[in-house]
């Protein structure tokens, strides 16, 4: 998608890792070493995702994050820029190497990860205060916490001081969010997992979900949206009718569900940024979502606005 047809603009703030991913017949246990059968080496990272997933499905995207002055930091640099973000604010440490995550992918498409911060331990909120103007162009801006804590408060609460719509995907799970980020929050979008630890609430269906959802919103989230993997979303959302409205994912034939969340993060930012309602924005990122799990990989999984049936 050309420059042109980009419409709204998505900001960033958050990590960028190289994956390395491992495919074996099931996740290792304790103490185990297990044959895998592929091994690749792609583009990742929950930031650098979302951004891309962003871009792809239709949003004018600036990124907030640092990588190492490494080959890995220089690949993911170029990836971005590939995809026409914008990098202004993609910083290059003197000291740290770029962020990685070790993954492994079993034949359920179920996966494992592990990250090593890296770099990405220097985005510090000092860089949020420097990127202000960026922050001040974008209609929304999305976070999440493979960046330092005090950082994804800064880009909250400057989100919410210039009236911009925040995401924040507490991803990886945090037993707890300082009480004062919940009122920051535009849209709070954990997975399952996530969900459960935050709220407390044990999730194994959609009405778990639910009470979830509704746990985290009395905390001061204005919106909450749970996604359950292949059981689709939940979506508690300001005005809309009843207690939480539970959308089933599209019917597709998983191979890797990495980055699938981060898809359906960065099309629902895309398409609020466009103009849509939450809604349709959440429907749009479903059948993103629903695609990348049929592919291998983080960023190349990601699919492309044409790609998306209306
Ligand atoms: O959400 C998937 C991502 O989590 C991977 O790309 C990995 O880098 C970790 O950040």
């Amino acid at each position: 998608m050309g420059d042109s047809a980009k419409k709204g603009r998505v900001t960033v703030i958050g990590s960028l890792n190289m994956d390395l991913v491992a495919r074996a017949p099931r996740l290792p246990r304790p103490g185990e070493t297990l044959a895998g059968h592929a091994f690749a080496q792609v583009p990742g990272g929950k930031g650098g995702n979302q951004a891309v997933a962003s871009a792809r499905l239709g949003a004018q995207v600036a990124m907030i994050g640092c990588v190492g002055g490494d080959s890995n930091g220089a690949t993911l640099r170029s990836s971005l820029e590939a995809e026409g973000i914008d990098c202004t604010a993609l910083a290059t440490s003197a000291n740290a190497p770029t962020g990685v995550a070790l993954i492994v992918v079993d034949d359920a498409s179920q996966n494992a990860i592990v990250i090593v911060a890296g770099s990405n331990a220097e985005v510090t909120p000092a860089r949020i205060a420097e990127e202000e103007a960026l922050i001040a162009r974008a209609d929304v801006i999305v976070c999440q916490l493979e960046t330092p804590p005090d950082t994804v408060r800064a880009a909250l609460a400057a989100g919410r001081r210039l009236q911009h719509t925040t995401i924040l995907n507490p991803a990886p799970a945090a037993r707890k969010l300082p009480p004062d980020w919940f009122p920051l929050i535009d849209y709070l979008i954990p997975n399952e997992l996530e969900a459960a630890t935050l709220s407390g609430v044990a999730i194994e269906t959609p009405d778990d979900a639910r009470r979830a959802a509704q746990a985290l919103k009395a905390k001061g989230a204005r919106n909450v949206i749970v996604t359950l993997g292949a059981q689709g979303v939940l979506a508690l959302i300001d005005g809309a009718p009843g207690e939480g409205v539970h959308l089933p994912s599209p019917n597709v034939q998983a191979v890797d569900t990495t980055a699938a969340g981060d898809t359906f993060i960065g099309g629902f930012a895309a398409e609020l940024a466009r103009g849509a309602g939450a809604m349709d924005a959440i429907a749009f990122g479903q059948r993103a979502a629903a695609i990348a799990v049929t592919r291998e990989g983080a960023q190349p999984s990601i699919p492309h606005r044409s790609e998306i049936s209306a």
